[in-house]
């Protein structure tokens, strides 16, 4: 999704604007800018496609002395991915970039064309800068006039702005978009919608909140928020770990975050398991006092992994559980009962949908927890409490050790509530916390079975369709193994519970329909093997992914002996992972980047 970055300060700008753009690259984009006020000119610069197109038509632009600079890498809502298109857009004077939507743009658009602007985009963005400019024209000062168009724009935005008529200043705006300033001992000021593009530049970092506005110059931070009160900036030190963002020899980011899926969950896991108990010293003692029922929200693939945590919560703690698709709860007008704890589950903490569900249950008074990969992101300001996953900077598009923390943390919560609702005795507790101490070597990946999943995967280019089955807990990690397989191989692909098939999706079985059975030894097996069985006795291809063997299989990828299921399922997650990764490197795909997805989708 869109990235934005900013930079006032002596340094070579064009190098800080572009080296951050590369930075926010993982979160998707179709086309790139920047500009540039320097000695009191600009320079603009866009391209379609890859951040090396940008950097090639600015090879020869040298910014060797004080300067502004705006960049940013949009991902189209409105209007193709084309040059015109891209940010940052021009008034006659200034320049803006932003990320969100600007829900009035077509009111505002229609009374700037009225008085006689022309628009060159299709875009919402542009709006802001012609709107900013006719407020210029009508009030004293640049700030006044970007008060007055931030007071007229409905919708979500992170916005910076950048004019002739205040040449050391970058003014800002946020709404329901994501950014933060960063500030260093050398009084530059670093701009950006996510913290990485500012490690290694800035010692701190101040993270703007909903309504803030105001304006930046190399010696000064001037902010309002909502109310139009003054308000002081509020740092925090940034982390100088870039470790995690580079590839360590691994093909993709996606295969790097496959394997380290160990030491994260054993991360996830640090100082919070005794022998005796699953210890949560971030939620507050009161959490969940009151509470009779859960309801978990998010989206893709965290919404896999809550639908895994409704069995566990029910089937452990004893706590009725539902489940909810972000998008679809935030215009179904849900009853929200006080008795409900709403758990929110992002890895990136910032999708606009699920944000807007979380913002809905604090409205309606509901206790609220948010299960999050990023510290300090919009919803773990916003939720009562916060479990942080811990799995490190989450680069490939398609979730993997996101997934994998969270489900671990699921499984962890469950069995804390099972303590605090003294639903399993505590012979069963420690059991369970010995099994979750395995877990880190249970998705340790094996050169045998990363070797022969790469063998496998080229039975698998073709065909009319993809059904991953499984039952239970296996259920939500089938829906997972399609959703990978898809977003990388740009193949068809369907997650079904096993016993679905014979109520209509058999009817699709033949040679060419590939079925992903996930065939765990220590739950429902037998019922779960003939529903495979049926549908090999009609002729689908079928790879199972099981401990035991299994002679109606076309393809076996055996996994290990297990004590349990949740183990099987580690080891499952493993195996469906690396067949999508491996399946999409063979069609030649971009692994890291598929075409038409965003990292992070920070609008509905
Ligand atoms: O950051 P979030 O976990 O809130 O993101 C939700 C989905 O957009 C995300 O899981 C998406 O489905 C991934 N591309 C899955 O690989």
């Amino acid at each position: 999704m869109c990235g934005i970055v900013g930079y006032i300060g002596e340094k070579n700008t064009k190098d800080i604007l572009l080296s951050g753009l590369k930075e926010l690259e993982y979160r998707g984009y179709d086309s790139a800018g920047i500009a540039v006020l320097q000695d009191g000119d600009f320079q603009s610069y866009k391209a379609v496609g890859k951040l090396v197109n940008l950097e090639e038509k600015t090879k020869d632009f040298i910014t060797d002395k004080f300067a502004v600079g705006i960049g940013h890498t949009r991902w189209a809502t409105h209007g193709k991915p084309t040059e015109l298109n891209a940010h940052p857009h021009l008034g006659e004077s200034s320049y803006v970039v932003h990320n969100g939507i600007i829900e009035n743009y077509a009111e505002l658009k229609q009374e700037l064309t009225n008085e006689g602007v022309t628009f060159l985009s299709q875009t919402d963005t542009e709006v802001i800068v012609h709107q900013f400019e006719k407020n210029l024209k009508l009030t004293n000062t640049a700030f006044e006039a970007f008060k007055q168009t931030i007071h007229e724009l409905h919708g979500a935005y992170a916005i910076l702005l950048v004019t002739k008529s205040e040449e050391k200043t970058i003014f800002f705006a946020k709404n329901g978009s994501p950014m933060l300033v960063g500030i260093n001992a050398e009084d530059e000021k670093y701009f950006a919608s996510s913290d990485t593009p500012l490690i290694g530049h800035c010692s701190d970092v101040n993270y703007f909140e909903d309504g803030d506005y105001g304006y930046v110059t190399n010696d000064a931070i001037i902010m309002y928020d909502k109310e139009n009160r003054a308000k002081e900036p509020s740092f925090k030190k940034l982390s100088t770990n870039k470790l995690s963002a580079q590839k360590d020899g691994y093909r993709f980011f996606m295969e790097k975050e496959i394997y380290e899926q160990s030491s994260v969950i054993a991360d996830t896991l640090l100082g919070r398991l005794t022998d005796k108990e699953v210890v949560f010293d971030e939620l507050p003692a009161s959490l969940f006092e009151g509470i009779n029922e859960i309801k978990l929200c998010a989206c893709g693939t965290s919404y896999h992994s809550a639908i895994s945590a409704s069995y566990m919560f029910e089937r452990y703690s004893k706590v009725k559980t539902s489940v909810e698709v972000a998008s679809e709860f935030r215009y179904r007008e849900p009853i929200m009962s006080k008795d409900t704890l709403f758990v929110v589950i992002s890895q990136s903490g910032e999708t606009a949908d699920t944000l807007e569900t979380l913002k809905m249950a604090k409205r309606a008074g509901l206790k609220t927890l948010v299960i999050c990969n990023v510290d300090n992101s919009s919803m773990v300001r916003l939720a009562d409490a916060f479990i942080l996953t811990r799995a490190g900077v989450e680069k490939g598009v398609a979730s993997t050790k996101a997934f994998a923390s969270q489900v671990t943390i699921f499984w962890m919560l469950s069995i804390y509530l099972a303590k605090r609702n003294d639903t399993l005795n505590q012979d069963e507790i420690s059991r369970q916390i010995r099994l979750m101490r395995e877990i880190p070597s249970s998705v340790k990946v094996s050169d045998d079975m990363h070797e022969k999943i790469k063998r496998l995967s080229k039975r698998y280019l073709h065909g009319h369709g993809f059904f991953f089955i499984g039952r239970d807990v296996f259920f939500p990690l089938a829906l997972e193994g399609a959703l990978k397989l898809k977003e990388i191989s740009y193949l068809h692909a369907e997650g079904y519970p096993s016993g679905e098939m014979k109520h209509g999706p058999i009817a699709l079985a033949d040679p060419e329909l590939f079925t992903i059975a996930l065939l765990p030894q220590h739950l429902l097996y037998e019922k779960s093997r003939s529903n495979v069985e049926e549908l090999s006795a009609r002729d689908s291809t079928i790879c199972a992914i099981s401990p035991i063997e299994f002679d109606k299989a076309d393809d076996y990828i055996k996994t290990k002996t297990h004590e349990d299921y949740m183990l099987e399922f580690f080891e499952m997650m493993l195996v469906v992972q690396l067949l999508s990764l491996e399946i999409s490197v063979r069609l030649g795909n971009d692994v890291d980047m598929p075409r038409n997805l965003a990292k992070s989708v920070t609008v509905e």
